[in-house]
């Protein structure tokens, strides 16, 4: 299958199949970037009534940086990992202070951010400001490590160098905060680490591990 290809079947894909999510297709740059702070750690069923309070509470950057931490942390109360919500209001204020209330939109200003690392700097990038960086978690990693029949240790670094590669080549130059999110919700809906449901996927003709009946072996990991 060519890049092409498989950009046009998961993107079509997605737009039949995507879950609604408060946050999908809000267009609000401090909106997504909360929502990838809280999905860091926690699953979008989980983190969607904690979002909803946060965004009542903190509408806007702004809001935010104006809060008194103890508050903060107080609506943050229930998700754990705290230094995630004590590094999101001191961002909040840096955004404000240097950047004039809006979320920066290129990686060197972004990753200034507290609690902002390539994967967050990569998905906030490309989700709300379509610009091209291919993100790589878990449900990546899995999806990708299925359709390439990649049978290396998924822990390693060069593997997953290999991996964030894979993406930066097949992300989609039109929509590729899209793209992204593609790739996460199949891996969270279809391409699950158990028992994925190969008929309902989209990459199916291309998909190594398919091809060759090893989705219950990959992605590898060796063990520790
Ligand atoms: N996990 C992390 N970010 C996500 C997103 N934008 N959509 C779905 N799952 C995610």
């Amino acid at each position: 299958m060519t890049n092409t290809e498989f950009q046009s079947r998961l993107l079509n894909w997605y737009d039949q199949n995507k879950r609604s999510m408060p946050w999908r297709d809000c267009g609000d740059p401090y909106k997504i970037w909360l929502s990838e702070i809280m999905l860091q750690q926690t699953r979008v069923d989980q983190a969607t009534p904690y979002f909803e309070r946060f965004v009542d509470h903190y509408p806007s950057v702004n809001a935010l940086a104006e809060a008194d931490q103890q508050d903060v942390l107080k609506v943050w109360e229930g998700l754990g990992y705290y230094s995630r919500a004590r590094n999101l209001h001191a961002a909040a204020q840096l955004v404000v202070d240097d950047f004039d209330g809006r979320v920066p939109d290129s990686w060197d200003d972004i990753t200034k951010l507290k609690g902002v690392g390539p994967y967050t700097a990569s998905a906030v990038l490309s989700i709300a400001f379509q610009k091209k960086y291919a993100v790589v978690d878990g449900n990546v990693i899995r999806v990708l490590s299925r359709y390439h029949g990649i049978d290396e240790d998924v822990r390693s670094t060069k593997t997953k160098n290999g991996i964030q590669e894979h993406a930066d080549e097949l992300i989609s130059e039109e929509r590729p905060g899209d793209f992204n999110q593609a790739l996460m919700e199949l891996g969270a809906t279809i391409c699950t680490p158990s028992n994925p449901d190969c008929g309902s996927c989209p990459l199916q003709d291309g998909c190594v591990a398919y091809k060759t009946a090893r989705t219950e072996e990959l992605p590898y990991k060796s063990k520790k």
